[in-house]
């Protein structure tokens, strides 16, 4: 089986096919991953512009296509499915890819699936790792951060989440205070590793609170405060905060994990999205993880930030379990996981 995805619900346009067997099993194979990434467009203004975001998926979506289909060496009609993020997001960008997806689908006659772009991040681990359902799920990226467990394919309870930013988000803002740029996530773990994560005490919001909830605003503002007593030509003090803060993140995703395995006990933890990349975090989720007899897996670093092979593989999943999509599916700004939560 094998089936395109369109991912084009923030700042990244991405194509990619991906192929499985017709089962049930996770692994699958990754046949093409193109992608642009629209930084240069975006980094002036030190975030994502909307408007911006969306003419530059239209601009690039085509050439993209032809890409994939040309290092996939296949023709549309080869694809068993077309899949494209049907939400949450930017909704300029978000019509761009479901609007192509669809135009495609009804040409070749192909089932169409809108996939939820939080899907693809929490089923991502499925196409390179023998990860079998259900299991705990730790999801951080630019707008989430939220612990669910996943039984399947659209199947989603969720433990707890950020009751106001999300840690990408944070992570984000303080490279920005920084002087650091955008994105902020991988500049801070550069500069982390040559740090002292003891110099700087930052306040732990919900750290040891009953629950799995999260909170990171108050950090934010204590890392504020923090960077406006500092000297901006003090390297030293800059990596020693980034170091600090990143610790902080560390203890506090470690306590919230380890507080969901309790609740839910499982045998695997799975991070996914973005902040899924750094190292240094999935060094401390691990020891969370076998403090409670259970793995850690998660993506390829490549894989964690946005994508288009997650985008086709969560297709993937739904289109093997006989789901599709009609062509009347209209984009979806918010779209939460668990169909309870609001
Ligand atoms: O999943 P993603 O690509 O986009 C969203 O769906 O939001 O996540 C982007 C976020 C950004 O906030 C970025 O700073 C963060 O992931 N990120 C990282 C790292 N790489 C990306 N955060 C911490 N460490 C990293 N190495
Ligand atoms: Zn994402």
């Amino acid at each position: 089986m094998r089936v395109l995805g369109i991912e084009t619900s923030c700042d990244e346009t991405a194509v990619a096919i991906v192929e499985a067997s017709a089962g049930s099993d996770p692994v699958g194979r990754i046949l093409a991953n193109v992608i642009y990434s629209q930084l240069t467009e975006h980094r002036r203004f030190g975030g994502v512009v909307p408007e911006i975001a969306a003419r530059a998926h239209l601009e690039r979506i085509d050439g993209l296509l032809a890409d994939a289909l040309t290092e996939a060496k296949l023709e549309l009609g080869e694809l068993d499915g077309i899949a494209a993020t049907g939400g949450p997001g930017l909704i300029g960008g978000v019509m761009v890819g479901v609007m192509t997806a669809k135009a495609l689908a009804f040409a070749h006659d192909k089932p169409f699936l809108a996939v939820n772009h939080l899907e693809g991040h929490a089923l991502s681990v499925r196409l390179t790792e023998d990860v079998a359902f259900p299991y705990l799920l730790l999801l951080v990226s630019g707008g989430h951060c939220q612990l669910l467990t996943v039984r399947g394919p659209g199947d989603f309870t969720r433990l707890g989440t950020t009751i106001d930013d999300a840690v990408g988000e944070c992570f984000d803002k303080t490279a920005k205070l920084l002087g650091l740029g955008f994105p902020g996530g991988p500049a801070i773990e550069r500069l982390a590793r040559d740090g002292d994560p003891r110099r700087f005490a930052l306040p732990r919001p919900m750290w040891r609170k009953p629950g799995c909830d999260f909170s990171f605003s108050g950090l934010k503002t204590a890392v504020r405060q923090a960077v406006e007593k500092l000297d901006p030509q003090d390297s030293r003090a800059i990596a020693d905060l980034c170091a600090s803060f990143q610790r902080t993140v560390g203890d506090v995703l470690a306590d919230r994990c380890a507080n969901a395995l309790a609740l839910a006990p499982s045998s695997t933890l799975v991070v996914a999205g973005g902040v899924a990349a750094n190292l240094y975090l999935r060094g401390r989720l691990e020891t969370v993880a076998a403090a409670h007899g259970a793995r850690l897996v998660a993506p390829p670093v490549s894989l964690c930030t946005d994508n288009g092979a997650m985008i086709a593989w969560a297709g993937l999943e739904h289109l093997r379990l006989g789901h599709r999509d009609g062509l009347d599916f209209k984009p979806r700004p918010r779209w939460p996981l668990d169909a309870v939560a609001s």
